[in-house]
């Protein structure tokens, strides 16, 4: 082989990560716009509120006093302290300032998780169907995706179902409740059972909380607050969903030793911390009385039980989320490939979902809806189905 061909390639520890598929489907979107078709757009994942001003007005006083410099890159104290405050009251997870970092959302603290727990080899068990960066995470530590069907482990036992998939490699359990794309809660009783075979394995679990707060049916339980568990679970929050803050990149993550060492060289050597001004501003949102996150539930819940009413109505089978803000339909009735029913809903109906099989095999046969959009979207959209499908 010519030297350049060897030498022109990406390192191999790059192989197993992609691309987001939702790039394809905004494309698609954006050729219907151009040609002028109105498009219901479901497929989307982030709040359809604005930041609230509280927040804004925390980022804008910041700047104006000049808090514009180099900012230690776990964190500024006074957030870390409000973080652990909330942590210890609201998630019940024993954690103090130095168990806390903050990261650039969701996503680079479950990289910097990953990277602080998975060697190249290890097996990590991972719920399906699951939220598709997930594959790229653990491909980036040369890990291995091991799925677990959430329908396997509510019919045969927690227990049971990750005993089943366990291997003499398997080194941690991503745990994502409220889970993104099925609107799943975990019961206490099922995250008592998972954290059980953690123990029993002394196994690591990264849990991903994003959802925390955009809970409609049960309880958020953070596995991390269960007896044994805090020492061996990484958990990562983020301002995005709750907060409506996907464009400011802020997120959390809380460990123990040796994890949070391994999260801040992570964090240390990829951003060196988060933008000053923007960790000021997430202090707003967790020292200001406000009724956004009540507020948000509140109008997330009228939206899902408006599009379920209108999904099932339309055969498309859907038992209501109890968290998130997305409707995980059974498509059986359109077609058993959610490729192309996703194709006929936009070509169709100018409905824009993501296939599930996006979110790994266990997806396949459905579609995911956000219905974190307008009244006026869902009502349009709906009619626009009844009349074209
Ligand atoms: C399950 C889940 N975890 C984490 C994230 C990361 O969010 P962000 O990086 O915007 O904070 C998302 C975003 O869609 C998500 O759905």
């Amino acid at each position: 082989m010519p030297a350049a061909a060897s030498l022109f390639r990406l390192a191999t520890r790059l192989d197993e990560v992609g691309f987001s598929d939702i790039v394809l489907i905004r494309n698609r979107i954006m050729e219907l716009r151009a040609k002028g078709a109105t498009v219901y757009q479901f497929e989307g994942g982030e709040p359809y509120r604005e930041t609230p001003d509280y927040i804004k007005e925390g980022m804008s006083a910041a700047l104006r006093e000049n808090k514009t410099r180099y900012a230690p890159s776990s964190g500024i104290s006074e957030l870390r302290r409000a973080i652990a405050k909330k942590l210890r009251e609201g998630n019940r997870i024993p954690a103090d300032q130095e168990n806390v970092i903050v990261v650039h959302g969701g996503m680079q603290g479950l990289f910097g998780s990953f990277q602080a727990v998975v060697n190249p080899g290890d097996d990590v068990l991972v719920f399906s169907p699951y939220w598709t960066p997930i594959k790229d995470l653990v491909g980036h530590c040369q890990g291995r995706l091991v799925l677990v069907s959430v329908d396997e482990a509510r019919a045969n036992g927690f227990r049971e179902t990750l005993t089943r998939y366990a291997t003499e490699r398997t080194r941690a359990i991503y745990f994502n409740t409220p889970m993104n794309p099925s609107g799943v809660v975990f019961t206490r009783s099922e995250t008592e059972h998972a954290a059980q075979f953690a123990i029993d394995r002394d196994l690591i679990v990264i849990a991903d909380e994003a959802y925390e707060d955009i809970v409609y049916e049960g309880e958020h339980v953070s596995i991390g607050s269960l007896d044994g568990m805090f020492e061996r679970t990484i958990t990562s929050f983020t301002f995005s969903k709750s907060y409506a803050m996907t464009g400011w990149r802020i997120g959390y993550a809380v460990a123990a030793e040796p994890w949070m060492t391994g999260l801040r060289k992570a964090i240390l050597y990829s951003s060196n911390g988060v933008s000053t001004p923007t960790q000021w501003a997430a202090l707003a949102a967790f020292t200001t009385e406000s009724d956004f996150l009540a507020t948000s539930r509140a109008a997330y819940l009228q939206r899902r039980d408006l599009l379920l009413a209108g999904l099932n109505e339309l055969g498309l089978r859907c038992a209501p989320p109890a968290g998130t803000f997305y409707a995980f339909p059974d498509i059986s009735t359109i077609g058993s490939d959610s490729r192309q029913a996703s194709e006929l809903l936009l070509d169709r109906a100018q409905v824009a979902t993501v296939p599930g099989v996006v979110f790994g095999p266990h997806g396949e046969g459905h579609v995911r809806f956000s219905f974190a959009t307008s009244i006026e979207t869902i009502e349009s959209g709906l009619e626009s189905m009844r009349r074209n499908l």
